[in-house]
């Protein structure tokens, strides 16, 4: 029998992302292996969700090169949470079901539990509250059983209560062995959640360590000055 094929660890070599004459992500070296979970952390437009997709296998690198597992395209078992996610125009539940890929009303119903979302799976996706369709999205990637999960502020728009329940889901698909890919610039929430830290500021990535290292003794001016709230720029 042939081990299952892994897309761990995703290998970026100094890899690239222009977009005319913008360098949107510029000479990442950075490799995402099995663990606990990676947060990436920065301000606003220093490239998180560009590195997710770049991750992801959705947008290729204008320059280097991003490897999974060793290959140079990526498997079947990736997902994703974006940032803003797309529901089909559908009910909550027949969202869940058509990421499942399969007639399975015990599995939907699980998962939909999973994320506290039973009550609501007969309502039309799109009716949702914004937070609710961030609950729906987390379903959804998990109907994939994936083995890498990239979570794009996920709790962006979720109340305290919402946003500890994603947080719960997370720590517990991360114990269930997941690698956990998730973008913030929330510093609690990457305090709570991070095994090790991505720190980018303006397309570079400017310090990793583990979280322990990190939020206590950052080697870079950049993350101290960001850890005081002050701006990056
Ligand atoms: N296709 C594109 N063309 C030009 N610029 C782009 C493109 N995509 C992203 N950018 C720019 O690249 C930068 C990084 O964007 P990105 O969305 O990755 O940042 P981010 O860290 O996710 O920010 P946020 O915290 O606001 O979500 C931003 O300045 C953005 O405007
Ligand atoms: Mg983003």
């Amino acid at each position: 029998m042939r081990a299952p094929i892994s897309d761990l660890p995703v290998a970026f070599e100094q890899a690239s992302l222009r977009a005319g004459a913008v360098n949107i992500v510029s000479d990442l070296d950075l490799t995402l292996g099995a663990g606990s979970p990676t947060i990436l952390f920065g301000p606003n437009g220093s490239g998180k969700t560009t590195l997710l997709r770049l991750a992801m296998g959705l947008v290729a690198p204008t320059s280097g090169r991003i490897s999974w597992g060793g290959r140079a395209e990526p498997g079947e078992r990736l997902a994703m949470v974006f940032q803003r996610p797309v529901m089909l125009r559908r009910t909550a539940a027949a969202n869940v079901a058509y990421a499942l890929r399969a007639h399975d009303d015990r599995r939907v119903a699980e998962l939909l539990d999973r994320v506290g979302l039973a009550h609501v799976a007969g309502r039309p996706a799109r009716k949702l509250s914004g937070g609710e369709q961030q609950r729906l999205a987390l379903a959804r990637a998990l109907a994939r059983d994936p083995e890498i999960l990239f979570l794009d502020e996920p709790t962006a728009s979720l109340d305290p209560a919402a946003t500890k329940a994603v947080e719960d889901i997370v720590r517990a698909v991360a114990a269930s062995g997941v690698k956990i890919v998730m973008a913030t610039h929330d510093i609690g929430q990457a305090r709570r959640l991070a095994g090790d830290v991505v720190f980018l500021a303006r397309g570079r990535l400017v310090e990793r360590a583990a979280a322990a290292t990190f939020f206590t003794a950052p080697a870079t001016p950049e993350a101290a000055a960001f850890l005081l709230g002050d701006l990056v720029i």
